[in-house]
């Protein structure tokens, strides 16, 4: 009789195995119990036939199961077969007391088999044997536990990516705020190209479109212009003279080489340095269309929009038109779609989007200003006072505001 129990290190003994015997003759299974806890910490149960062994199954949990292959009923092999396709993660062991090839075979192939013993057993042999599926459960328990561990830090990483996203995007909207105070028409401009790409974005379910980079571009997307006075980005660039055209001409190259030192803005850079440009490659630089990416193109629509009606005072419908005409040529199809259904319902067609920050005392409110949770703030129609301005930003602070939206002409 062997005595001593299987030199298994402290991690494994910390596993105590459970064990599943099934003998249609319990005395057999009894003696293999006893033999098998003496040499191992494991806690064997005892059941006479398969489906009261499938019974135990459906409601503890077991690693192993030992099965007899001849019962009554339901032999082994079918139990075994059973077993595999509802628990695929126990181990099997067969027990039969007339090995056969063929049987042999189908236990491994169709059944999930991974041990025989042949009856009557050698205790060396269960060893061997039980020592081989201790190593099995402990790796396959440590494989689980990696995965669950790798599952945790990709959730972490992933939640910190986002928190370093949005720090990242608020950094840019407090840059673009501070740009406001050396070229204010040029950041209200790039302010309101950002709301409006937003929305036409969120039309999409692009995955790329997930991230802040075309928000971020709209935002720097005229950066080279800072420096040009009002009177010249307003002016149309064929009416400007030979320099300040060639100047004028060089924005989007100037805006992007100022973000070079920015390994995160790569992509952000190529949109700015495209968003003049056309899908037929007729654009700023000629660019052909299939070198723009889509944000590109959405920031090239609402730019286009913005620049004429807000900076160059075309109307609404006009600018729409010129648009719509040139759908396929300049404007990608699905990204003008999504902004005409934008623009139609936001404009009314005589509105925009105001960050709360450009409000000023005068402007009329052209929708319903309502809060995140749904509190009529200030009515369609009210001019804006200086008393309820100030109201508005200690309301926004409590709950903050949904878009704001004023009529065009007061912007
Ligand atoms: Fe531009
Ligand atoms: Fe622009």
């Amino acid at each position: 009789m062997i005595n001593t129990k299987l030199n298994i290190n402290e991690t494994k003994k910390k596993y105590k195995m459970k064990i599943l015997i099934v003998d249609d003759e319990l005395k057999t299974a009894g003696i293999l119990k006893s033999q098998i806890e003496q040499l191992a910490e494991v806690k064997c149960t005892l059941c006479d036939s398969g489906s009261e062994a499938l019974k135990i199954l459906e409601e503890h949990d077991y690693e192993l199961v030992i099965t007899d292959k001849n019962m009554p009923d339901m032999d082994g092999l079918m139990l075994a077969k059973s077993i595999k396709e509802r628990y695929p993660d126990i181990i099997l062991i067969l027990i039969s007391g007339y090995p056969d090839l063929d049987d042999l075979t189908n236990a491994i192939n169709d059944c999930g088999i991974s041990y025989y013993i042949s009856k009557p057993w050698e205790l060396a042999e269960v060893k061997i044997i039980l020592n081989s599926v201790i190593d099995r459960i402990h790796l396959h328990r440590q494989n689980v536990d990696l995965m669950l561990n790798l599952e945790k830090h990709n959730i972490q990483i992933s939640k910190l990516n986002n928190n370093l996203e949005k720090s990242f995007l608020e950094l840019i909207r407090l840059l673009s705020d501070i740009m406001a105070e050396v070229a204010p028409e040029l950041t209200r401009h790039s302010q309101e190209v950002a709301l409006l790409s937003k929305k036409v974005a969120g039309k999409f379910n692009k995955k790329n479109l997930e991230n802040s980079d075309l928000e971020i571009s709209s935002l720097l997307h005229d950066l080279g212009l800072i420096g040009f006075s009002k009177d010249t980005f307003l002016t149309p660039p064929q009416r400007l003279s030979g320099d300040l055209r060639k100047m004028y001409l060089q924005h989007p190259k100037i805006g992007a080489e100022m973000l070079k030192a920015a390994p995160r803005l790569k992509r952000v850079r190529k949109i700015i340095l495209t968003h003049h440009e056309n899908i037929d490659g007729t654009g700023m630089y000629e660019i052909s269309g299939d070198k723009l990416c889509f944000e590109a193109k959405i920031l090239r629509i609402c730019d286009f929009y913005c620049d004429a009606v807000n900076l160059r005072n075309e109307t609404h419908q006009n600018t729409l038109n010129f648009m719509k005409r040139r759908e396929g040529t300049w404007f990608d199809t699905k990204a003008l779609q999504a902004f005409i259904e934008v623009i139609t319902v936001i404009s009314g067609p005589q509105m925009l989007p105001v960050p709360i920050t450009k409000l000023v005392a005068g402007m009329q409110v052209a929708k319903d200003i309502v809060s995140q949770n749904g509190h009529l703030i200030l009515a369609s129609g009210s001019v804006l006072t200086q008393l309820n301005l100030k109201r508005l930003k200690i309301y926004n602070d409590l709950d903050p505001l949904r878009e704001i939206y004023i009529t065009n002409e007061n912007i």
